[in-house]
């Protein structure tokens, strides 16, 4: 269908109802997908950041997940303008992006990151600070990768396995982090466990080759992110929700794979459930493509029926949007998923949608979908930009 053909379609109804999560009720089922900007000299959020994520939310955006927002550890993220949720003038800086967001009648969780493995000291202002690896491995297997050749160049030799006191220290720095977003109004906590990066790192059997209590078999390398949410419930009290984001791709390789069966994923999401998730954000490349063989349902179905805990999918969705987010796999073509999103959603296959670089491209896109009117063409300069 054309961008003009979404003018025709009739009933883009099941988008615009409420969905209770947690103790909120979103709006829509549209969410912001969290997407690192690096805006924010000092790791402070200015103005601009506040009035960025203050459009989408004018225009209707149901919730945003903000940009990853590095916790308060040394090795926590490497790029120097990604925003951190410790220190005062973070924190005030934070503070006006929450209530710009409410102001513009939406909600606002942080995404909570630690980079682990790929945190690169080399582009880090504090080189000297060796990134947190759960077996001293990087992980990469050889499939496809869309990262700088030196980088993984740099990244590839084995560095030491993380300590028992490092990895206590982290979880304590969560739960500071999460403490410190609900006081400054933050409607909840989004966790960052996908794509390669800490917590990823732990769950996934090529990274974490320990054999203690951090690793091993499938249920011991879900303790670190049990251990995570666990604190961060904790910190939040019952009633905010926990965003849980998880893939089965690592910036490491695209092709990696966290778990080969259903029965291998629900080993490594249901003891993450039972510890006080309240929605699985399911990161793949492309919503539409089966998580496993024999069945259409794509991963967040799979995180849905395998925890019956809510679930969220993303990836390529954004109609008038190039459907590949890193333009590696397929042709950079605007595509129009609209027909597709819709039968899943209506079959429940999932809760909610993310959206991603639709929304860096046009911080009106929800309302022009929502009205019937054409998308923006499409400029790959504006993912670069606070639009
Ligand atoms: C510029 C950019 C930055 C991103 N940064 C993050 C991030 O900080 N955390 C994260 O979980 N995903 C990140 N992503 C992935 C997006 O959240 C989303 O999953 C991906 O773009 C696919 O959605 P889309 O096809 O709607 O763009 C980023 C994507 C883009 C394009």
């Amino acid at each position: 269908m054309s961008a003009a053909g979404v003018m025709a379609r009739a009933d883009v109804a099941a988008l615009f109802t409420p969905f209770r999560l947690g103790g909120l009720t979103v709006p829509n089922r549209i969410v912001m997908s969290p997407m690192t900007r690096q805006f924010s000299p000092g790791r402070v959020p200015g103005a601009d950041v506040a009035a960025y994520y203050a459009r989408r939310a004018a225009a209707g955006v149901g919730l945003i997940v903000t940009e990853g927002v590095a916790i308060d550890h040394a090795a926590a993220v490497d790029f120097p303008e990604v925003p951190q949720l410790h220190g005062d003038a973070a924190q005030a800086g934070w503070r006006k992006v929450v209530d710009q967001v409410h102001g513009a009648g939406g909600l606002i969780v942080p995404q909570l990151w630690h980079q682990g493995p790929m945190r690169d000291p080399a582009s880090s202002t504090e080189p000297e600070i060796v990134g947190i690896r759960p077996s001293g491995v990087w992980g990469r297997i050889g499939g496809s990768v869309s990262l700088d050749p030196a980088y993984v160049e740099r990244m590839l030799p084995d560095t030491r396995p993380a300590s028992d006191g490092e990895i206590a220290d982290i979880i304590e720095s969560y739960a500071r982090a999460a403490r410190a977003a609900i006081e400054l109004g933050f409607d909840g906590i989004a966790i960052h466990a996908a794509h390669g990066y800490l917590i990823d790192s732990f769950l996934w059997h090529e990274t974490n080759r320990r054999d203690d209590i951090w690793g091993g078999d499938a249920s011991r390398r879900t303790a670190f992110a049990v251990a995570v949410v666990r604190t961060i419930r904790d910190a939040i009290g019952p009633q905010r929700p926990i965003l849980f984001r998880f893939s089965q791709f690592k910036m490491q390789d695209y092709l990696a794979r966290l778990a080969d069966t259903p029965d291998a994923l629900a080993a490594l999401l249901c003891p993450v459930a039972e510890a006080g998730v309240d929605l699985f954000d399911a990161s793949q490349r492309y919503f539409d493509q089966p998580a496993f063989a024999d069945s259409s349902l794509n991963l967040a179905g799979w995180a849905k029926r395998l925890t019956g805990v809510a679930s969220m999918t993303v990836g390529g969705i954004g109609m008038g949007t190039p459907r590949d987010s890193l333009g590696v796999e397929r042709p950079m073509e605007a595509d129009d998923n609209l027909d597709a999103v819709l039968a899943r959603l209506e079959a429940a296959e999932f809760d909610l949608i993310a959206v991603g670089r639709a929304l860096l491209n046009d911080p009106g896109w929800i309302s022009r979908l929502r009205d019937g009117h054409p998308f923006l063409p499409f400029d790959r300069a504006n993912l670069k930009r606070l639009t």
